[in-house]
C-alpha cells in the first residue's frame, strides 16, 4: 500500500488527479472507474482544469461508475448520473456514450446488474478505480454485512448512509432512495489500480480501522489490505 498524507483537500485532489491523469496519459483508452460523494469533487476540478489547459484529453477513455440509488431518474438533480456530468462529464471531452452509471430506474435489477458487469468485462476491466469511503466503512455502496458481495447489486441502505447522505437531500431522510444498485467488491478488485480518498478527521478512525484492523465484510472497505496496487491519498482537514 502506498499512503499519501497531504495538509488539504486541494493537495489531496491535485495528487489524485495527477495519478488519474498519468494513467490517461499511459493508456488513452483505459478505464476509470469513478466514484461520488463529496470528496472526489475536487479531484474532478482539477481534471477538468487539466483538459481546458490542453494538457489532457479523455477522446479515448471510457468510465465506469460505482452505483446509483434506485428510483431515481437519471436528471433527478442527486441522481449519479447527474452529478457526473455537473462535476466531470460536462466539462471535458469523454464522448458520453462511453461513460455507464447503473441504470437505477430499471425495471428488473437484477437484469440491469448482471449487464453492468457484463459491460466491465467486456470494457476489459477497469484499469484505474478512484474510492471514496463512507462513515461505515462502505465502498460504493458496498454496506457493512455478514458477507463480501462480489457481483454487482442491489443494496439497502443503511441507516448510517440514509443519515449521512440526507445532506444532499434538504437533510431531509425521507427523501433520500432506501435502496442503489453497486458495483461489488470483484469489479472493485480486479481494477489494476485502486485509489482511495479520505479528508478530514472525521474520516481518520474509519481508514485507520479498514487498513490496519481485521479484513470483514463488516467493514467493506478492509478487503482493500489485499490489494495489490492500493494508493490511499488523506488530507488532514477537509
Ligand atoms: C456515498 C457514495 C460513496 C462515497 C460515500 C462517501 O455513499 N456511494 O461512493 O464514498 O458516499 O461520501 P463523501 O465523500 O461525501 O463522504
Amino acid at each position: 500500500m502506498n499512503y499519501i498524507l497531504t495538509n488539504s483537500y486541494e493537495a489531496m485532489s491535485k495528487k489524485a488527479a495527477s495519478l488519474i491523469c498519468a494513467q490517461i496519459l499511459m493508456k488513452p483508452a483505459c478505464v476509470l472507474g469513478l466514484a461520488t460523494g463529496s470528496t472526489p469533487i475536487g479531484a474532478y476540478k482539477q481534471l477538468a482544469a487539466l483538459f481546458k489547459a490542453g494538457e489532457l484529453s479523455f477522446k479515448g477513455v471510457s468510465t465506469v461508475n460505482l452505483d446509483e440509488y434506485c428510483g431515481l431518474q437519471e436528471t433527478h438533480p442527486q441522481s449519479y448520473r447527474t452529478y457526473m456530468n455537473d462535476n466531470l462529464f460536462n466539462h471535458i471531452d469523454i464522448k458520453k456514450h462511453n461513460t455507464y452509471v447503473p441504470d437505477g430506474m430499471a425495471s428488473d435489477y437484477a437484469q440491469e446488474c448482471a449487464k453492468y458487469d457484463k459491460t466491465i468485462h467486456e470494457l476489459g476491466g477497469i484499469d484505474l478505480q478512484l474510492l471514496g469511503i463512507g462513515n461505515n466503512g462502505h465502498i460504493g455502496f458496498n454496506e457493512p454485512g455478514e458477507e463480501f458481495v462480489m457481483d454487482t447489486h442491489r443494496v439497502l441502505l443503511s441507516e448510517d448512509t440514509i443519515s449521512a447522505n440526507s445532506r444532499f437531500f434538504e437533510n431531509e431522510i425521507s427523501n433520500v432512495p432506501t435502496a442503489a444498485l453497486t458495483m461489488g467488491l470483484r469489479g472493485i478488485m480486479h481494477a489494476r489500480k485502486v485509489v482511495l480518498l479520505a479528508c478530514g478527521k472525521a474520516k481518520f478512525e474509519i481508514i485507520d480501522r479498514a487498513l490496519y484492523g481485521p479484513v470483514t465484510p463488516k467493514l467493506p472497505a478492509s478487503i482493500l489490505q489485499l490489494h495489490p496496487d492500493l494508493t490511499v491519498i488523506c488530507a488532514k482537514e477537509c
